[in-house]
């Protein structure tokens, strides 16, 4: 016998869950229940995608016709968050008053303690702000995507030349001097154009000096930024067309992730203005500051030191990235 549709989906299990501590929620209460339960249910998706991603990106070489495969449990992923950031809606029809005649339920449980929230968060890596790491509970359980990604870009051919190719180092390092030469060309000039005075001309130097910062830490070339700095900027080169899909893709989906915190905040400040949460935090203060961090920084972080196609170093090898012609297009 096939299984009929709610045994197929276990309707009598789930749609028993929602009886609350004492079993006699109000229609309030089973509405904040089913809502929590919605994206706790999302969550589960949501780990199972990002792990399904990191898993076809984690090995030492990552073929070509595998990145679409990653970036489509990406894309799930993005279109998840799109969802939940829309569902606060749905729990923003509790009125101030109505949640806080269960609240007290509650005791201490919160939000915080949502284990496949930080599940999630492990998966995708540690969250930085201006080279601090945010604090978080529980251990990894494998390399976080993040860390993934970066092996990956760092594998990035350069101008054709790949990490074990002979002469790579510099090769590499010729491109990034290259290219930072133009971009403090092009600062110079655009302090000129500002009216070249010195607050204007400090502002650039500074702008020079950052992106030299980003790109040679400590005076060594960091390969998987000189590799991702190559597919932004060669980006409409064919061999170069899915992973600049996939660094693309994660940018979107840390973007829907942050857009999600920043509208579970303003939902939260409807409901409870600025009191502490139940998890003891100071509530929306707390939840807002959740959206500073970057787990995917350098890839934020690269869009800052970009230059236009024609001021770019003439790109070599032109042939192998599918280009017949060595035009820098
Ligand atoms: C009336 C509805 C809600 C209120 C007033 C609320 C309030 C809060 C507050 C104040 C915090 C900060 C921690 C604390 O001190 O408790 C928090 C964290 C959190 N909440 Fe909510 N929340 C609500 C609904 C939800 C729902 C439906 C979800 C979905 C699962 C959710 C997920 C989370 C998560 C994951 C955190 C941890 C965020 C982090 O640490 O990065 N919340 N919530």
């Amino acid at each position: 016998m096939p299984p009929s549709y709610s045994e197929y989906l276990q309707l009598d299990e789930l749609l028993a869950l929602q009886e609350g501590t004492d079993g006699k929620p109000s229609s309030d209460e089973l509405h904040f229940i089913l809502v929590h339960q919605n994206f706790e249910l999302w969550f589960k998706l949501v780990i199972s995608e990002l792990r399904a991603a990191r898993d076809i990106l984690d090995r030492d070489y990552v073929a070509e016709e595998r990145i679409p495969r990653a970036v489509h449990h990406l894309r799930r992923v993005i279109e998840t968050f799109r969802l939940m950031a829309q569902q606060w809606k749905v729990m923003e029809t509790l009125t101030p008053q109505e949640f806080l005649n269960f609240r007290d339920k509650l005791g201490t449980a919160s939000g915080f303690q949502s284990f496949q929230m930080r599940e999630m968060e492990m998966l995708l890596g540690p969250q930085l702000r201006d080279g601090e790491q945010r604090d978080l509970p529980g251990p990894a359980e494998k390399r976080p995507l993040v860390a993934v990604v970066s092996d990956w870009l760092a594998r990035t051919p350069i101008m054709g030349s790949a990490p074990d190719d002979a002469g790579d180092d510099t090769i590499v390092t010729r491109f990034i001097d290259d290219y930072l030469a133009a971009h403090a060309t092009l600062g110079v000039e655009t302090a000129e154009e500002y009216g070249g005075t010195p607050e204007i001309k400090a502002r650039f130097t500074a702008e020079a000096e950052g992106a030299r910062e980003f790109l040679a830490p400590d005076g060594g070339v960091d390969r998987a930024r000189a590799g991702l700095l190559f597919i932004e900027s060669y980006r409409e080169l064919p061999l170069l067309a899915w992973p600049r899909r996939l660094v693309d893709t994660l940018v979107e989906l840390e973007e829907q992730m942050v857009l999600w915190r920043s509208s579970h905040a303003r939902m939260v400040e409807r409901i409870i203005g600025r009191r502490t949460g139940t998890g003891g935090s100071s509530g929306v203060d707390y939840l807002d500051s959740t959206t500073q961090w970057r787990v995917f920084g350098d890839l934020w972080a690269v869009r800052t030191l970009l230059i236009r196609k024609n001021a770019l170093p003439q790109l070599e090898n032109a042939e192998f990235y599918g280009f017949a012609g060595g035009e820098n297009g």
